[in-house]
This record gives C-alpha cells, sequence and structure tokens, in this order.
C-alpha cells in the first residue's frame, strides 16, 4: 500500500509518519519546501513540543518508507491520498476561505487512478464534499466518486500538544456514501488509530467536527458570560462556577481571558456557514461573547490604572503570556493579539513577556520578566504559564512604576490588594 498525504502541518505530519510506522510507504506533499526538507530529512516541521513525533519521524524517514516533496506527480501510484490542508476563514466574513483546498484537489485530480481512496481529514463546512471537493475531484479526474475512486471525509480530531496520542487513540467518525469507500476507509484507519471507528454519511461527518468545536466553544462563551455578569454583580465567577458543578450534570468551564488556537474560532463559523434558512443565533453570540473577552481585558487595564491615578494614553502595560494555551508555545489566534492591539489603540505602550511564544511581526516577546515590568504601570496576564504561579511581588513592587493588575487567568487573588496592587480579574466583582 502507498499513502500520499497532502498537506504536512499539525494533521498531515502526525498521519505520515504513523502510517510509515506500520510499514506502509508514504509521501508528503506541500508547497511550501521547508516542510518538505525537513521531513525528507527525517526532522518535525512543526513548532512545539510533541512527545514521539520527532523519533517516529526520523525512524520513517531512516526506513526509506516516510518521504517528501512539492512534486504531485509523487502521488500517481498511491493507493490513498489523505488531504490535510489548511481551511481558514475569511477575518472579515467569517465565510470558508478554500484556496489551498481547491489548489490541492486541482492538482490531485488529474493523477488519481481508479480505485483510489480520497480522504479529506481537513475540517469544512457542512456541504463542502458534495458542492467542492467531489466536483473538482471528477472534474480534473474525468472518473467518479463511488464508481471510480472511493471519497470520504474523515475529520481530524488532533490537538498540538497531544497530536500522536490523540491520532493513534480517538474514535473518529468516517464520512461515506457508499459501502466500499467505507471499507477503504476503515482499512486506512484501522491502521492509525486504536479508537472506534464511527460511520456517517459526509454531511453527517461535516456537521459531527464542527459542531464538536462550536460546542466548546459555546460552553466557553457561557462561563465568560457568567463572569461578565459576576464582575458587575459583585461576585466571583470562579467560586460560582464551583458551586454550579456541585449540582448534578453540570460541567461549567473557566472563564477567562479569550478563546485561541487553531480550531475553535474559526470552526464555529465554518458549522453556520452554509445556513440560509434557519438563522443561527446561538454560536455567532458565542463567538461574539469570546471575542469580547479580550476587550474586557483592556476595560479592567483602564479599571486598574485609574485606581493609581494613571491614565492608558502613554502608560505602560506589561502583557504576561502570549500563548493561547499555559505552557506551550502556541499563540495562533491568541486573545494577547486583539487585547494588544486595543492597549495600543487606546494609547498604550505594550510591553510583552511570554516564556516560550515567539515574537511575530509587531509584538516583540521578552523572556526577561524583569525587562517587560521595569516601569510598567499595569501588569495585564493573559497565559496562566506555570511561570506566572509564583511571582515574586516583591520584585514586582520594585519594577513597576504603578503597581496595578489585571488578571485574565485566575493566577491572583485578593490577597495582592493587601500587598499593595490594585486588582482587576476577569470574572471577580468583589474586590
Ligand atoms: N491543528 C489542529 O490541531 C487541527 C485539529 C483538527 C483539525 N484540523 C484541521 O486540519 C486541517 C489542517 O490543519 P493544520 O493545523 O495541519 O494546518 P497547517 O497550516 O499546520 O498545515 C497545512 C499544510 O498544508 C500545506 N498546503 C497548503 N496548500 C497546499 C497545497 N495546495 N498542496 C499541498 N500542501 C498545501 C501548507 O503549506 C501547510 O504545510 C485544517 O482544516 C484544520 O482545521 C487541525
Amino acid at each position: 500500500m502507498k499513502v500520499a498525504v497532502i498537506g504536512l502541518g499539525y494533521v498531515g505530519v502526525p498521519v505520515a509518519a504513523v502510517l510509515a510506522s506500520k510499514g506502509i510507504r508514504v509521501v508528503g506533499i506541500d508547497i511550501d519546501p521547508r516542510k518538505v526538507e525537513r521531513v525528507g530529512a527525517g526532522a518535525t516541521p512543526l513548532e512545539g513540543y510533541e512527545p514521539g513525533l520527532a523519533e517516529l519521524i526520523a525512524e520513517g524517514a531512516a526506513s526509506g518508507l516516510l518521504k517528501a516533496t512539492t512534486d504531485y506527480d509523487a502521488m500517481a501510484d498511491a493507493d490513498a491520498v489523505v488531504v490535510s490542508v489548511e481551511t481558514p476563514i475569511d477575518d472579515a466574513t467569517h465565510d470558508p476561505e478554500y484556496k489551498a483546498l481547491r489548489s490541492a484537489l486541482r492538482s490531485i485530480a488529474p493523477r488519481l487512478h481508479k480505485g483510489a481512496l480520497v480522504s479529506i481529514e481537513s475540517t469544512v463546512a457542512p456541504r463542502t464534499m458534495t458542492g467542492l471537493v467531489r466536483p473538482i475531484l471528477e472534474r480534473g479526474s474525468g472518473l467518479r466518486a463511488g464508481r471510480d475512486f472511493h471519497l470520504v471525509h474523515s475529520p481530524e480530531r488532533v490537538t498540538a500538544g497531544k497530536l500522536l496520542r490523540n491520532l493513534t487513540t480517538l474514535d473518529r467518525v468516517i464520512g461515506a456514501e457508499d459501502a466500499r469507500a467505507r471499507r477503504a476507509a476503515r482499512t486506512l484507519y484501522s491502521q492509525i488509530s486504536s479508537g472506534a471507528l464511527h460511520d456517517a454519511d459526509w454531511v453527517s461527518a461535516e456537521i459531527t467536527k464542527t459542531a464538536e468545536n462550536a460546542y466548546r466553544d459555546v460552553q466557553i462563551a457561557f462561563s465568560n458570560e457568567v463572569a461578565l455578569i459576576c464582575e458587575e454583580l459583585g461576585a466571583n465567577a470562579y467560586r460560582v462556577r464551583e458551586l454550579v458543578n456541585t449540582c448534578p450534570g453540570r460541567d461549567m468551564l473557566i472563564p477567562g481571558a479569550g478563546v485561541g488556537g487553531h480550531c475553535i474560532p474559526k470552526d464555529p463559523w465554518l458549522l453556520v456557514s452554509p445556513v440560509i434558512h434557519q438563522k443561527p443565533v446561538l454560536i455567532p453570540t458565542a463567538r461574539e461573547v469570546n471575542d469580547f473577552m479580550p476587550t474586557r481585558m483592556a476595560q479592567l487595564v483602564e479599571e486598574a490604572m485609574r485606581e493609581v491615578g494613571r491614565r492608558i494614553r502613554n502608560s505602560q502595560v506589561a502583557i504576561l503570556g502570549f500563548a493561547f494555551r499555559e505552557n506551550t508555545e502556541d499563540s495562533r489566534n491568541s486573545p494577547a493579539i486583539p487585547l494588544i492591539r486595543e492597549l495600543r489603540r487606546r494609547g498604550a505602550d505594550v510591553t510583552i513577556h511570554d516564556p516560550f511564544a515567539k515574537s511575530l511581526r509587531g509584538f516583540t516577546i521578552t523572556r526577561d520578566l524583569g525587562a517587560a515590568l521595569r516601569g510598567a504601570d499595569c501588569l495585564a496576564l493573559v497565559t496562566a504559564h506555570d511561570d506566572y504561579r509564583t511571582l515574586d511581588l516583591k520584585k514586582l513592587r520594585g519594577w513597576m512604576r504603578h503597581r496595578a493588575i489585571v488578571d485574565g487567568r485566575n493566577v491572583f487573588d485578593g490577597s495582592v490588594i493587601k500587598r499593595g496592587f490594585s486588582y482587576r480579574a476577569i470574572g471577580k466583582g468583589e474586590f
């Protein structure tokens, strides 16, 4: 068996490496020559720590089973083609942006042969399989899905930091329109995951994947809304959450400074994008609530500084944490980004500290806490990195010009007030 994996990102790389580890010949195809070069050389092209992945790629390359190229001709004799290119949304309209998917499918189609399996692992909006994927593949190949080749949608469920574990153990959904395609996909995926394989049709698989992440987003938005209510009414949302969860069947999530990551901020928009007659209200509103949290942080910064007699214009605000998830360097769609933009818009000068995340254009990150905090009028904590749980308040007092703390992750508590700081926090209205 030979498998072509199209798109060597967070999804494609572990899929390719795991298949090669099962003795299957794998060719990874990407338009990014740097990624191809890395995988070809037996190294990971991904950022962040992924247990076991670097070793698996190295073994695959050394055995000759895992190859990588930018040349689509290498897939011509593949029995299966896994598509894992990015599927973002347009920032302004929130509509799906399928440039990469279209381009990949157009390159695959003329090289597709009879009997091959094509599995779309990328997350797509409902009806994309019928409206976009099948037509492009059929037109470009002259073959018919279901008759000449097998076409399935088996969306990926991996999370950065746990790519291999998720990929090889989680249940997965196989969306197929006919029994032969389902059988071919089951043969492929039973090599990859020990989890159960669940049958669905294309549209149910598309809805399931996007609904999984929309569900999470709505749950977080609920907690964030309760947090905003607690702030206004003088309660502590973290204590309220604990109390709510003593009631059977309740599992309120933790509120915070905002939602980031690759999937949660975009998949809810993919889910609602094809809907015309029903008007989804809850899911877009949840997006709005979660997108508001960085603005709320900026408001709290203004409030905390006002209490110490400092205006935001020309002030210095130190952001602690740029990654969206604690103890990682992953800053994709981090709420720190809109927060920093908002603070700059209000006239603040911003310094950014993160122990792991790398600088981006316009966002220079220091690893030196003192450098970020020296002369600061306010500290705004966005990410609950472990390093921030043991901050030395005496040192902070020495470094900062004004003593104001805004806590987006429940890392501090009211004791900082006794230590001479003004304190504002997401979800804490009791101070
Ligand atoms: N990252 C995750 O944790 C995760 C989890 C579940 C599902 N997904 C979904 O999987 C898909 C891929 O996500 P990702 O995080 O791996 O993206 P990514 O951006 O890390 O990787 C995508 C890769 O595809 C390549 N590419 C783009 N156009 C191409 C083309 N025409 N031909 C060949 N290669 C091309 C890019 O160069 C890139 O290397 C998305 O639909 C995403 O929503 C991602």
